[in-house]
């Protein structure tokens, strides 16, 4: 799968931008603030929605400006063409120059793994962090889960509502419970047997980026620990005081654990800093293993993170994508990727909004 065009109207920096891509990896040079970062985030818009930076539309409009476009081919199993527009007043999605009408028909066209600075937030930050990127990691390889977290976020909402109510409606509270029971145990399973196929990937990928005597350890802490309509059952005398949906999918965690203790709180900087990495890597291979095609890796600013010995540790990711004629592209504000890479880069330099071939190939 690759992404052959891109074209931008209004998006950050980017007045106007045209550009066509073939397969294989791409490097975007160019110095702080050109835009670098602002093309991957497009990309990886088109393919999930969503802004790696945790952003949402009007941030992306140029200044200025009154609404963004992101349109782009990709090329996997036939041709699609995805185009996106938004404004305050007006969004408009459409694949194959039909308006989107369920976003599954539409998510899952172009798949992305994106590698940022923002994933320290996976191993530092609160739980939600992980359990967004184990949501994004069943959507994007099963085509079931993005409908049912849709269903469970509705009826945990509608729950909490009547929970904050002064007088609880018994009978409202027992029919969403009944819903939020019924969809969280099948989310629940649904992480539950993922986790044992994903960890064993994370845990390789540590151990070839750290080259390091800890071992990596990642595992599912499961809020409900059995029977979810018992448990939440038991809570709700504590609910009464909180307010709020106390035992359920949304209170998961993903533990990653080093050599038996949290990461979190024992990990060095580095050590952290490689987990990210390896979790993203990890993503990369599982998506890519699930559908017998790599996703785009879009890589911003990681190999400036990583010392040399590290940085090989990412190769035999970026050579498989290679050899299974996936797509690479990865920002630097310096030549600073391994030298195996070499030859093989198309090269482009990003000026002021603007990108440009570079056809000298070192
Ligand atoms: N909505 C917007 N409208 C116009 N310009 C914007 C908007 N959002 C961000 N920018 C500008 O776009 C420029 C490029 O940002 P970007 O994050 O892509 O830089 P970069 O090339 O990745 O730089 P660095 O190497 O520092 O990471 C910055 O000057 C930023 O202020
Ligand atoms: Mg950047």
């Amino acid at each position: 799968m690759h992404l052959t065009r891109l074209r931008l109207r209004s998006f950050r920096n980017y007045g106007r931008l045209e550009a066509e891509f073939g397969p294989g990896f791409h490097v975007l040079l160019g110095g702080n603030a050109q835009g670098k970062t602002n093309l991957l985030e497009a990309i990886y818009l088109l393919a999930t929605l969503r802004s790696f930076r945790g952003v949402g539309g009007a941030q992306m409009v140029r200044h200025g400006d009154k609404g963004y476009f992101v349109g782009g081919q990709v090329l996997g199993q036939g041709a699609h063409a995805m185009r996106m527009y938004w404004s305050p007043s007006e969004r408009r999605l459409s694949l194959d120059g039909q308006p989107v009408r369920k976003l599954t028909d539409y998510l899952g066209t172009l798949r992305a793994v994106v590698f940022c600075t923002e994933d320290l937030q996976l191993v530092k930050g609160p739980g939600t962090r992980r359990r967004r990127f184990l949501d994004l990691l069943l959507a994007q390889t099963d085509a079931g889960y993005l409908p049912l977290l849709q269903r469970y976020t509705r009826a945990l909402r509608s729950r909490n509502l009547v929970l904050k109510a002064r007088l609880v409606d018994e009978a409202l509270l027992e029919s969403f419970t009944r819903d939020v029971v019924g969809v969280g145990t099948q989310l629940t399973q649904l992480r539950r047997e993922l986790v044992p196929r994903f960890s064993p990937l994370v845990r390789l990928a540590y151990r070839r980026i750290a080259h390091g005597a800890e071992e990596l350890r990642v595992e599912y802490r499961p809020s409900v620990k059995q029977d979810f309509a018992v448990e939440l059952a038991q809570a709700r005398g504590r609910e009464r005081t909180y307010r709020t949906t106390l035992v359920g999918p949304h209170r998961d965690e993903l533990q990653l654990l080093l050599d038996d203790r949290p990461a979190v709180q024992y990990g060095s900087e580095g050590q952290k800093r490689t987990l990210a990495i390896a979790l993203k890597t990890a993503q990369a291979e599982y998506v890519g293993g699930r559908h017998g095609t790599p996703p785009v890796l879009l890589i911003d600013d990681v190999m400036g993170e990583l010392d040399a010995r590290r940085r090989q540790g990412l190769l035999p990711l970026l050579e498989r994508a290679h050899q299974a004629s996936g797509q690479v592209f990865m920002t630097c504000t310096e030549v600073n990727w391994p030298e195996e890479l070499g030859s093989r880069l198309q090269r482009w330099e990003v000026k002021a909004g603007t990108i440009e071939a570079d056809r000298l190939v070192r």
